[in-house]
């Protein structure tokens, strides 16, 4: 049995993997354990709870492998600050003296942080590193269903590339272009999110989903004056408007001068049509030169399959394009797109590419991305009953028939069971549940249970067998990470004087049968419930459609704004407590909100760092 550690860390959401054998056995990232969002630390919660669950000691470990190379990295940085100098010396001065303790030397450093979990652990040599991009690329092949794809990764910035193509074949995985920094669509979309006034990183999901409320009216201006973009999709920044490769903000004065507003201040400056029209403009570009890049692509290389990593790829409209417009046959995207999946990424590359392993079976190895902890019925019972919470214990049956009955008289449900989700999405292990039939819910879920602005979109889980009745799609989309549009039958007309509404006011309007996941333009990102991943969060589907004939369920990251998804009883209990969240269910246990010792209840809402 040879087994292998993945590691990412350093840069965003520091994850932990390991594959026996080849085989995908558990992931998770830090953030989750450390109840630090997006925590970029040494993951070593990440990986004590791989060694406990596995029961090995990390001296055990065969092989370590990080996700990328410190020296490319080092040099690139080098090399940006040297072109651009000297007005880069001020990013520069400030991020040398962290390079130069933790990153330069990151082998010591990682062995370092690698002992504290195992004092015999005495081989640096176990210690590799695999390439970024390389990374993301092993990550979105070898785990897919294909025998033979295309590998488009795309994201911010690596070590140089920031978008690459590979072909993989069996168990080979080859590079075949690079589109290296600064020009990243990755960064170019991040700019538009601090323009926006949201946060580089993890605001992103934001200006997507603010993009349906607004026109493109400025897509042919970014086309035209930020960047050179080509008829294959490659293209280069006009670094003239940006300032991310020489300073500490994303853009400058020229760039907002283009636009005529300045970088809206989340503090103090409202959201309008025109940040609306901006996030509608920069979503059209993605789009674009993603269509351009896929289609090129497909025409180049003949080949069926798509593969996507990379944090770009989570950009599910962009994916949904990909798919709508028929370009490739099939599309698989790894669910942990970021560089959490990095980690993954990097231990499967070293058991293929340094270890020529073949692969065996052709489909998804992900289990559902259902990889991180799980607890049985004695320790929740032992943790609920520690945590003085009241809760009834009932049989599978009984839990699954209460919570879809409960979920149509309106209730939402906090629904945690079986492993916890690998990437950024819920997929019905730590998820809020609802009733998407509800007018209200969209708003009530986002200002009472989350927190968090009222324009954000919620997603459906929809059973697989009944996807194409409901949605205008009719493949696997398990990972939440495709967009399609609600099937016309089940669509509401807006009358135009509903169309002329402004800005906010866009939400108050019953769009469809399912309106608290159709997004104003009648798109949703849909997860398909598949039997064989997660058998009970299939049942608890399969039974609120006998109450409701409708096979739909809003599913939304089980948390508040700023914090991370849940993960351990003690979490869950939390944001029960501190939000208006009517039942929580711990496999089968359920606990009522009104039954709780009300000196439990908690001020949840401004403990987490807004994001
Ligand atoms: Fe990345």
């Amino acid at each position: 049995m040879t087994t292998i550690l993945g590691i990412s860390a350093f840069y965003h959401d520091s994850a932990a993997a390991l594959i026996k054998d080849g085989d995908i056995v558990a992931a998770a990232q830090e953030e989750r354990f450390s109840r630090k969002k997006h925590d970029s630390r040494y993951p070593f919660n990440a990986v004590k709870y791989i060694l406990e669950e596995n029961d090995l000691k990390l001296s055990e470990i065969d092989h370590i492998v990080f996700f990328e190379k410190p020296f490319l990295k080092f040099e690139r940085l080098l090399e940006t600050y040297l072109a651009f100098a000297p007005k880069g010396f001020k990013s520069f001065s400030l991020s040398m003296p962290i390079w130069l303790r933790e990153k330069l030397f990151q082998k010591k450093f990682l062995f370092d942080q690698l002992k504290q979990h195992d004092e015999n652990f005495n081989d640096i040599e176990k210690i590799k590193f695999s390439e970024h991009h390389y990374s993301h690329a092993a990550s979105a092949f070898f785990p897919s269903p294909f025998k033979e794809a295309i590998i488009l990764t795309l994201d911010g910035v690596g070590e140089w590339a920031t978008t690459t193509v590979a072909v993989g074949k069996d168990n080979s995985l080859k590079m075949l272009k690079e589109i290296h920094f600064p020009h990243s669509l990755g960064l170019l979309y991040s700019a538009f999110t601090y323009y926006t006034g949201f946060k580089v990183n993890s605001g992103e999901y934001k200006v997507m989903g603010l993009a349906p409320y607004g026109k493109p009216k400025y897509k042919d201006l970014i086309i035209e004056k930020l960047m050179d973009l080509k008829k294959d999709g490659s293209f280069r920044l006009n670094m003239k408007y940006f300032n991310y490769a020489t300073g500490l903000t994303m853009t400058n004065k020229k760039f907002s001068d283009l636009f005529g507003h300045p970088v809206r201040n989340p503090k103090k400056d409202l959201l309008t049509d025109f940040h609306m029209d901006i996030a509608s403009s920069i979503q059209a570009v993605t789009e674009e030169i993603i269509l351009r890049i896929t289609k090129n692509l497909a025409d180049e290389y003949k080949l069926k399959n798509l593969c996507l990593a990379g944090g770009v790829a989570l950009n599910c409209v962009a994916n949904g394009k990909i798919l709508k417009e028929k370009i490739f046959e099939n599309i698989w995207i790894q669910p942990a797109a970021g560089d959490a999946g990095g980690s993954l990424g990097a231990a499967l590359a070293y058991w293929y590419r340094e270890l020529n392993k073949p692969r065996n079976e052709f489909k998804d190895q992900m289990k559902g991305s259902y990889l991180g902890p799980s607890f049985n019925k004695n320790i929740i019972e032992q943790k609920l009953n520690k945590l003085k919470a009241v809760f009834q214990k009932k049989d599978t049956k009984e839990i699954i028939t209460t919570a879809a009955k409960e979920l149509s008289k309106n209730k939402i449900i906090g629904w945690f069971q079986g492993r916890m989700e690998f990437g950024p999405r819920a997929l019905g292990g730590r998820s809020i549940l609802a009733d998407p039939r509800s007018e209200k819910m969209q708003k009530e879920l986002n200002l009472k249970i989350k927190f968090r602005e009222s324009f954000r979109p919620f997603a459906p889980s929809v059973l697989r067998e009944d996807v194409s009745e409901w949605f205008d799609i009719d493949c696997d989309s398990p990972y939440m990470l495709l967009v399609s549009s609600v099937n016309k039958e089940k669509k509401i007309e807006m009358s135009s004087n509903d169309q002329n509404l402004f800005g906010i006011d866009k939400l108050n309007i019953k769009r469809s049968s399912i309106p608290a996941i159709t997004h104003v333009d009648y798109s949703a990102r849909i997860q398909t419930v598949h039997k064989e991943t997660n058998p009970r969060y299939h049942d608890l589907l399969v039974e609120f459609k006998k109450e409701t004939n409708c096979p739909v369920l809003v599913n939304t990251s089980f948390n508040v704004r700023g914090e991370p998804i849940v993960c351990s009883i003690e979490d869950a209990f939390n944001c029960f407590m501190g939000t208006n969240l009517d039942i929580l269910i711990v496999e089968d246990f359920i606990l009522f909100k009104d039954d709780q010792d009300k000196s439990l209840l908690k001020d949840y809402k401004n403990k987490f760092e807004l994001d």
